[in-house]
């Protein structure tokens, strides 16, 4: 594909999505709010060893690139030809790793949409989850549509992460979500990911903080925790064992907590409240109905004001869908408590 018309395509991809995309050199920079940056490399202008970014930069080719996505640290998309691409019916999936994640087939034929993914991606397994997350550990229920492995690595943002999606949350599409959160993170800061998964906000949030504490109650996700934070050689990030309520009690202060579990992040806000340092910021993650934030904010409110502390709104952000009606919504708060 030629290099111009790569590089729409891949501006194209994003503002469908609603961002602002400019040209920047021989980058695109992708904005709404967070920034990304974008580099695009066409087989008809580049050679392999010619692909190469910094490691927070997503990196788009050809499918006659397709191969540096095995070599490279970075996010890598491979934009196929539109030809081929209406050949196919394919419904909506997400990649970790070398696994695709089959949300919903919409009407589309189970054997067509396994064709269509295996079109477009590289990939080992295709699964389709049956129903929504469920239970304290949010796990679906899967399907194996095509292959029989479940254990992948994912890559984010440089850093890698291993894991299986039937045994521990993962999703790829909060990575924007989880750098915007990092990218707050400042030097020497003490940080707290309560419900950490496999590590993904620890692991970003490790390049700015002197210390990151990382909490996981289900056994699999911490041990995948554990795993990543050696297969990343990040000194300063501690995978803990068990359920927030007792892991953290006696653990001091943090200047940032992150409360990534937005179906019951309320039932834990008395204990970030408990441990956040004067003026420290609590990301704090619930599903929002119809766009009606003044239910959340109310419980927000109730909650801080009941200690006596005060706090101020620094952001609200929007940040996927659960349903028609049900947004993901990040509010970012800071907690004054020395009035
Ligand atoms: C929505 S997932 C988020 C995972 C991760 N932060 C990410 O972004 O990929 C929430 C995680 O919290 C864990 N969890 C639920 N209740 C917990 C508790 N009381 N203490 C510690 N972890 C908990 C679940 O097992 C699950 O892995």
């Amino acid at each position: 594909m030629k290099q111009e018309e790569l590089e729409a395509r891949v501006r194209e991809l994003f503002e469908r999505q609603g961002f602002k995309v400019e040209k920047d050199g021989n980058q695109l920079t992708a904005s709404n709010g967070k920034k990304i940056v974008l580099k695009v490399f066409s087989s008809e202008k580049y050679s392999a060893e010619d692909v190469s970014a910094e490691k927070e930069v997503k990196v788009f080719v050809d499918e006659g690139l397709e191969e540096v996505k095995e070599d490279l640290d970075n996010d890598v998309s491979i934009i196929y030809n539109e030809e081929e691409e209406e050949d196919f019916e394919t419904p909506s999936y997400e990649v970790i790793g070398d696994i695709a994640v089959i949300n919903d087939l919409a009407g589309v034929n189970r054997d067509e949409a396994v064709e269509g993914i295996l079109h477009h991606q590289n990939v080992k397994t295709i699964l389709l989850k049956d129903e929504g997350l469920s239970g304290e550990f949010r796990l679906g229920d899967y399907e194996k549509l095509y292959g029989e492995e479940t254990e992948t690595v994912h890559k984010e943002f440089g850093y890698r992460f291993k894991v299986d999606p039937t045994e521990v949350y993962f999703s790829e599409r909060f990575g924007t979500e989880r750098k915007r959160v990092a990218d707050q993170v400042e030097d020497g800061e003490r940080v707290l990911v309560m419900f950490a998964g496999v590590g993904p906000f620890a692991m970003l949030c490790s390049e700015k903080a002197d210390e990151v504490v990382a909490v996981e109650k289900n056994p699999a996700g911490a041990e995948f925790l554990k795993e990543n934070i050696e297969l990343n050689k990040v000194e300063n990030v501690e995978g803990l064992e068990g359920d927030v309520e007792e892991v953290v009690p006696g653990m001091g202060e943090f200047d940032r907590i992150i409360m990534p579990l937005p179906e019951s992040a309320n039932e834990f806000l008395g204990l970030a409240l408990d441990h956040i340092s004067n003026n420290g910021v609590i990301h704090y993650y619930r599903f929002v109905e119809d766009g009606n934030t003044e239910e959340i904010e109310a419980e927000i409110m109730k909650e801080i004001e009941q200690r006596g502390f005060e706090y101020k709104i620094l952001d609200t952000v929007e940040c996927g869908e659960r349903g028609p009606t049900s947004t993901r919504m990040c509010f970012d708060l800071q907690v004054t408590k020395s009035i």
